[in-house]
């Protein structure tokens, strides 16, 4: 049986998370949110007090990270040790860490080898990848290839109303940097030959899965 690996780039706030989570829910296939990885990274290195911008001592750290992901889209956790990080991850201080953590180039090397094994050994006949260079990098191969974009003004809308309880020019403050610097690492707002860019400004949630399950349907 050959398993059916769809990849999914796009920018923060562009719902490609919690779309790519019901696609996969829809389809029975697995979920991989490989931002997660980097997260749990950026988490590991601020909890052994390692400064994200020293590149050496992070890679350092690399030998300390023992890192699982579930890969349920029901509901998939993350440890990092002993320690459930799921919601930790999600805190502003690592949002400002990680994308100094994910631009080291021996970060990214191991956290693909990482991902690559995680896909492989999948045991659902399809996986759901999404994060910022799966087009591109990880599975470059991979049997659909998808670009969610949505206005900057959409995306920064839709991030802001999920997280209400910081202001909305912080949120937009905050995303714009990590978008900034994560553009500088990985090109994540133009598709890659064969990648199909779906872009849900003008679409609502169930639209947009759909419109994202219709792309995988046709290149199967
Ligand atoms: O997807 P999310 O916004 O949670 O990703 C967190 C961070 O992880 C990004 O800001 C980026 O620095 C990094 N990342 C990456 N490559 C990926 C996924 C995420 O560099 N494939």
């Amino acid at each position: 049986m050959t398993k059916t690996v769809v990849a999914v780039d796009g920018p923060a706030g562009s719902g490609k998370s919690s779309v790519s989570k019901a696609a996969a829910k829809r389809l029975g296939f697995a979920y991989l949110d490989t931002g997660a990885a980097y997260r749990a990274l950026a988490w590991h290195v601020l909890d052994s007090s390692v400064n994200p911008d020293e590149a050496p001592a992070v890679i350092a750290s690399l030998a300390s990270f023992d890192y699982a992901i579930g890969t349920d889209p029901d509901g998939y956790g993350v440890r990092v040790g002993k320690t459930d990080v799921t919601n930790s991850i999600r805190e502003p201080r690592v949002s400002a860490a990680v994308s100094a953590v994910a631009r080291v180039p021996e970060v990214r090397a191991h956290l693909t080898a990482l991902f690559r094994d995680i896909i492989q050994h999948t045991e659902k006949r399809g996986i759901v990848v999404e994060g910022r260079d799966i087009t591109t990098v990880v599975a470059p191969d991979a049997t659909a290839r998808i670009l969610l974009t949505a206005s900057e003004e959409a995306r920064m809308s839709r991030r802001s109303a999920e997280l209400a309880t910081e202001s909305a020019s912080d949120v937009a403050i905050a995303l714009q940097k990590r978008d900034r610097a994560d553009s500088r690492v990985v090109d994540f707002m133009t598709a890659a030959d064969g990648v199909v860019t779906v872009d849900s400004t003008n679409l609502n949630f169930d639209e947009t899965v759909d419109a994202v399950l219709d792309v995988i349907r046709t290149s199967q």
